[in-house]
């Protein structure tokens, strides 16, 4: 039997893209290992986003090679593919910078990995590429999705319309799709059948979900959440990632009315700033942003919500930096995840006069970063001594250990006994970090 070894990079939407690859490559009679020497296939599902993903991508490219050479020596043959967002931006330039990648595919066209791998395994010698924007969906032609355990993510929705300046994923994803709403709900009873008890609806910009339903009428997310609410055995539901204006006024009311809608929510604002929001192309400002976050309060009082955020920018002056800190106080994001400005080949903002300098990102990102790990510290110590309801997705670091989510996606670990693996359990919390919680099984 032939072993792949599969890395992902990137968003929730490539794990998720990672997991179908592989229930495709097991179809195929591949079976999966962790040991990048034991692979006859090694498949990394790369990032674009920023400069760094895509440098990591190289370096791990780089070693993978030697583990070729020295495979051959011992009369071992290894196959390198790669995926991903990468492979869409750098086209054929991949095999050519590298020299020894068997084949390269694009987000979208994944679904054609058996035939190409065919082709590679037996035929043809020069690499193939392939990173076309395909008129037919991958969804269509994928093996059914498996659960993920407890958890598993379901891609709802892809590609991008927004172009903020700043970000690749329109070119490297395409243009917004949405997939179906009936086959949304197949893939969600198989996900539930299989034993997940919380789903995570992915897409770039998931809240401008627009799928036709089985009369071909146009339905939305809201819609789409009433209708995973209807499925018995679902527990958690969860959707990310959203874009600011295109909250309405249905969705809010699905966070007062769906009590399987988990009480967080992920909202990128990115900058407090209105001017570099404007430079950004972000269809809403500072003010428009705080009142969707207050809205949602007012239907929700529990709500917790996070945030993507950029410092550096370019053009981003001092009070353009203090307005984003500005924001942090007022909302008090119970998780945050914050970045130094990228600048990304082809992007409007990478032709952007005034970049800002590396020290001056690295300095403010420092000052931000410290502000929001010290509101989610917060956040997590006043859970000590409640008790929550804990999804248990995988075993600790050590023995007798299972490590979880809160519905605050709070990390939690916990000494319990193996068979809570992908259950809800009542978690009483003792302590609690920065970034983890640790508990105790409520005794009943
Ligand atoms: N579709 C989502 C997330 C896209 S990428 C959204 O719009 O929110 C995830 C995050 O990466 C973005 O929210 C942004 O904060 C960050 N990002 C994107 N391009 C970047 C760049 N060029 N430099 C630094 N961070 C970037
Ligand atoms: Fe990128 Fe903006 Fe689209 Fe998010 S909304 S994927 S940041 S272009
Ligand atoms: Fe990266 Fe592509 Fe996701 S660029 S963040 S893997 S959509």
């Amino acid at each position: 039997m032939k072993k792949y070894y599969i890395k992902t990079y990137g968003c929730q939407m490539n794990v998720y893209d990672s997991h179908r690859v592989a229930t495709m490559l097991n179809d195929m009679g591949f079976e999966e290992t962790s040991v990048l020497k034991q692979a006859d296939l090694v498949i990394f599902n790369t990032c674009h986003i920023r400069e760094k993903a895509t440098e990591k991508l190289f370096s791990d490219l780089g070693r993978t090679y030697l583990v070729k050479q020295e495979r051959a020596l011992e009369g071992k043959r290894t196959f390198i593919g790669v995926l991903g967002c990468v492979v869409q931006a750098e086209d054929e330039q991949i095999a050519k910078r590298t020299g020894y990648v068997d084949f390269a595919l694009g987000p979208l066209t994944y679904h054609r990995l058996p035939d190409i791998l065919r082709k590679v395994l037996t035929e043809v010698d020069e690499p193939i590429i392939d990173t076309e924007f395909p008129v037919e969906s991958k969804f269509d032609f994928l093996p059914e999705n498996t659960s993920q355990g407890g958890c598993s993510f379901l891609a709802i929705q892809e590609g991008c319309n927004n172009f903020c300046t700043y970000c690749v994923v329109p070119y490297t994803r395409g243009v917004e799709t949405s997939r179906p709403v009936e086959d949304v709900i197949k893939e969600a009873k198989i996900l539930v059948d299989g034993g997940t008890l919380e789903i995570n609806l992915l897409g770039q910009n998931v809240n401008s979900y627009h799928g036709e339903d089985a009369n071909g009428k146009e339905r939305n997310l809201a819609y789409l959440l009433n209708r995973l609410n209807e499925i018995e055995g679902l527990k958690r539901i969860r959707y990310t990632t959203s874009y600011p204006a295109d909250v309405n006024d249905e969705l809010i009311d699905c966070h007062k009315n769906i009590e399987k809608l988990m009480p967080y929510l992920h909202l990128p604002i990115q900058s407090g700033s209105d001017a570099i929001l404007k430079a950004m192309n972000r269809r809403h400002n500072s003010s428009q942003y705080l009142d969707i976050i207050a809205r949602l309060r007012e239907a929700n009082p529990n709500l917790g919500f996070s945030s993507d955020f950029i410092v550096g920018f370019p053009g981003e002056t001092d009070a353009d930096f203090q307005a984003t800190l500005d924001v942090v106080d007022k909302v008090k994001y119970i998780q945050a995840f914050s970045f130094k400005y990228s600048r990304r080949p082809g992007t409007p903002a990478a032709i952007m006069p005034n970049q800002v300098e590396e020290k001056v990102k690295k300095e403010r990102l420092t000052i931000l970063q410290d502000k929001l790990f010290d509101y989610q510290t917060k956040f997590n110590q006043a859970t000590v001594g409640k008790i929550v309801p804990v999804l248990f997705e995988t075993k600790g670091r050590h023995s007798g250990q299972l490590v979880g989510r809160t519905p605050y996606m709070q990390n939690i670990h916990a000494e319990v006994s193996k068979d809570y693996l992908n259950k809800i359990v009542d978690i009483k919390v003792e302590s609690a970090t920065m970034n983890s919680l640790s508990g105790t099984v409520v005794k009943v």
